[in-house]
């Protein structure tokens, strides 16, 4: 370290989106080591399948709306685009090296919160990173200092909260504000159109009010079942939010939709004679590609096969099966049971939900779509496998 320069200080991460966590933990860095620059560095996104990531731009433009919505707009703290740049995984060892050309001479700390330390041995070369920097990490509660095992640090003075930005994107999803997100950050997202704003706009305009509550309950049941899937919640969310997008079409308008855009769907002659509102599915799936670009075929599937279920149905379609029959708002008395059922034993509240529905389907009388039936043996023999 050279004597007299002021330290450097690098805070990596998603920033997808910036909450009080980050600025809280950046702005105890600051008093601590009063350093010459604290450099923002969001991370490069993997675009995944067709699901577009918050590009840089958008998450330095949140980032900027929450350093001032924190007071710390000021010349000593930077965004850097440094990792976004080059457009692929950067790794902690590159970026320490990057900033230590960049201030030649200048003490180098990574920050990091406490809930990194325990693996940040597993970190690529993480030797080389300490070598260059020294790790400044603030506690967050469940995450002892402790937990470092041997990796030395300095730390901060303080508490910070334990927020994730992968915990509030599920409530971003649904047009819900987390109370660990600043409001302008907030506002800036939605009137972006970011984590589904624009979506949900374009399904407010579509759909009844009712329906579009509904979407939201589905798409917000989705998410908290996803991770006992091992489902992305963003997957989970786009396929709940657009389930019912056909759904408010009139049955005139639904059959000339589905006949010109559902041909392969099964049984679509007598679907039009006999169950007109079931080809809301299918015509769902057509209008979800339509209207908002989503060409994943796991989400198209969930969409096909929301009312009927059909038997060797994926996981998302699966879940969104369940989470449409048992969503918050539901006025039958089986709908509460099946959504507690659901976190106990999925695959039970599965079996459950689709007696549910045959149950209705039959006392309504009429037609009963072969693939509910279907389904309907496929579980009962699997149960006996
Ligand atoms: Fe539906
Ligand atoms: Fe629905």
């Amino acid at each position: 370290m050279t004597a007299g320069k002021k330290p450097i200080i690098i805070y990596g991460g998603s920033f997808d989106p910036p909450h009080r966590g980050h600025l809280a933990l950046a702005a105890a860095a600051l008093r601590q080591l009063k350093p010459q620059t604290l450099y923002f560095v969001p991370g490069f996104h993997t675009p995944f399948k067709d699901f577009r990531p918050v590009p840089f731009a958008e998450r330095r433009a949140m980032l900027q709306a929450a350093l001032a919505a924190a007071g710390l707009n000021r010349p000593d703290v930077k965004i850097s685009s440094f990792e976004a740049g080059l457009k692929r995984v950067v790794y902690t060892y590159e970026t320490v090296e990057h900033f230590r050309k960049l201030h030649p001479g200048s003490p180098l700390f990574f920050l990091l919160g406490s809930d990194c330390l325990g693996g940040f041995k597993e970190w690529r070369r993480w030797r080389s990173v300490l070598k260059s920097a020294r790790l400044l990490a603030g506690l967050r509660p469940g995450y002892s200092l402790a937990a470092a095992r041997g990796v030395p640090f300095t730390p901060l003075a303080g508490r910070f909260p334990r927020a994730a930005s992968s915990d509030l994107r599920g409530a971003l999803f649904l047009g819900r504000r987390p109370p660990e997100l600043h409001g302008a950050v907030f506002a800036r997202g939605r009137a972006r159109g970011l984590y589904f704003a624009r979506e949900r706009a374009v399904l407010e305009k579509i759909l009844t009010p009712a329906r579009f509550r509904h979407s939201v309950e589905t798409a917000a049941l989705a998410v908290e079942l996803a991770p006992l899937l091992g489902i992305p919640a963003q997957k989970a969310a786009a396929a709940g939010l657009v389930h019912d997008c056909a759904r408010d079409l009139s049955f005139t308008a639904l059959k000339k939709y589905a006949r010109t855009r559902c041909r392969r769907a099964p049984f679509l002659g007598t679907m039009l004679k006999e169950a007109p509102v079931l080809l809301h599915a299918w015509a769902g799936a057509a209008r979800a590609r339509r209207l908002f670009g989503l060409r994943d075929a796991e989400i198209a599937e969930a969409i096909e096969l929301h009312a009927t279920g059909a038997p060797g149905m994926g996981p998302l379609a699966r879940l969104i099966y369940v989470s449409d029959l048992a969503a918050a708002g539901r006025d039958f008395p089986e709908a509460k049971l099946v959504r507690k059922l659901a976190f106990r034993d999925f695959d039970a509240a599965f079996r459950a939900a689709n007696y549910v529905k045959l149950t209705y389907a039959f006392s309504g009388g009429g037609w009963v779509h072969p693939l509910s039936v279907s389904l309907w043996n496929s579980l009962q023999e699997k149960k006996k496998g």
